[in-house]
């Protein structure tokens, strides 16, 4: 399925008041692994308060143990703290990268914004090496976008 395709897909689960946030951000979750083929693992991060950690949330792949990261460690906390899309076509590549599974090869990440403030992000991990283009990231920052109107 085509991101304009899953686009108008994700604003209708956003504006469906009738379930709660993360369940709207669950049903995303699986709506993004099941029709991109190489989207394999699909949650959300959020910072915890004024705390400088990112606390996991919805998810939809294989169960982590990384439900807590601080900020800088890992993809996800070095883009809490650097307010930018992180796209990792090598996992191996990269020393400060958290594994949470071996069949991953890549990973993107991509924040979310409310008010210009990084409140979270969205973590895609692939088993496939190399993947991702620009026309995820703008797919992604749509639904970042889109998420953002939640909070
Ligand atoms: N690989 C991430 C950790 C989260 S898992 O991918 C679910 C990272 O390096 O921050």
């Amino acid at each position: 399925m085509t991101f304009e395709t899953l686009k108008p897909q994700v604003s209708t689960i956003v504006s469906n008041t009738e379930k709660t946030v993360n369940e709207r951000l669950l049903i995303i979750c699986e709506i993004l692994e099941k029709h991109v083929a190489y989207y394999n693992w699909v949650g959300f991060y959020f910072r915890n308060g004024d705390k400088e950690e990112l606390l996991l949330g919805p998810y939809v792949g294989a169960p982590t143990d990384h439900t807590v990261i601080p900020f800088g460690k890992g993809i996800c906390g070095q883009v809490a703290v650097s307010n930018k899309n992180f796209v990792v076509p090598d996992v191996a590549a990269q020393d400060n990268y958290i594994a949470c599974s071996i069949s991953v090869k890549s990973e993107i990440v991509i924040p979310i914004f409310v008010n210009e403030k990084n409140i979270g992000q969205i973590d895609i991990d692939s088993n496939t090496p190399d993947p991702f283009t620009e026309a995820d990231e703008r797919f992604l920052e749509f639904v970042t976008a889109q998420v953002a109107t939640l909070f």
